[in-house]
């Protein structure tokens, strides 16, 4: 017998307006559950419109392993890339593991994939919730800490990521002068069309709780410091094929800062 999932709180708005007046719910809720969800700030069809590009202007030949973010001083300098990332890391135990495509796209660059106008809303909501102006790392670099929004890919065969806490980039808002760690995740695929098995996750109770069994493109995911999460392995038995734009997506707004 399969335990009932209990589905994370959700929370309708659809305006940056509707998002500033329910902060303290918000909030109270991200505290008490770990997890919330938001609905509607992203239009669906904005969410489907980002992935048609991504399907039609994806190119394996783009795929890197420079991590141009960890190259430059200036948060500015950094470019739109792609990097795949396939591989193991840690001193004793495993930290990180992961089989995923990273599509950074910073505000400052072209808008390759049409994201630009849902990552503002990101950030708004992300900034809300920290208590921050809400054009904090909006526009542009506060010093050298800035906003990282980029896609991540996790290719249908093999696609996957192992569950952790956002322990690194949780230093981030605290060397920023900001209190706590929120993470915000925008869906951008669904379960059953675009990928079929595995997918995002949270833990609670003990048990992985696959999000996009209920969430819709445009639904924006909510977490913090504690929440351990992963992408369980997508569509393990379709064939593993790194020239194709196939899998499950996701977007974020993680605030980084250069070295
Ligand atoms: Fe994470």
């Amino acid at each position: 017998m399969s335990t009932q999932i209990t589905l994370p709180s959700l929370f309708h708005l659809s305006s940056e307006h509707e998002v500033a007046a329910s902060v303290p719910e918000l909030r109270a809720c991200i505290e008490a559950e770990d997890v919330a969800m938001v609905r509607g700030l992203v239009p669906e069809s904005a969410a489907r419109s980002v992935m048609d590009r991504v399907h039609a202007g994806f190119s394996a030949s783009d795929d890197t392993k420079v991590d141009h973010k960890c190259r430059v001083s200036d948060p500015r300098l950094i470019p739109n890339y792609q990097r795949l990332m396939l591989g193991e890391f840690g001193d004793s135990e495993t930290q990180r593991s992961f089989f995923v495509r990273m599509m950074y796209s910073p505000l400052w660059n072209e808008d390759r994939w049409g994201m630009h106008a849902s990552f503002r809303k990101l950030i708004a909501l992300r900034n809300h919730l920290y208590g921050v102006e809400s054009d904090f790392c909006l526009d542009g670099p506060h010093g050298t800490t800035y906003t990282l929004s980029r896609l991540h890919h996790y290719p249908s065969g093999g696609g996957f990521l192992n569950s952790h806490r956002d322990e690194v980039a949780a230093g981030v808002p605290a060397a920023a002068g900001l209190h706590g760690y929120i993470q915000v995740l925008l869906v951008l695929t669904e379960k059953g069309t675009d990928f079929h098995s595995g997918g995002g996750y949270f833990v609670r109770d003990g048990e992985r709780v696959h999000y996009e069994d209920f969430t819709r493109p445009g639904d924006i995911l909510i977490y913090n410091g504690r929440t351990l999460h992963g992408v369980s392995t997508v569509d393990p038995d379709a064939p593993t094929d790194l020239t194709s734009s196939a899998g499950r997506y996701s977007a974020t707004v993680t605030l980084y800062r250069t070295r």
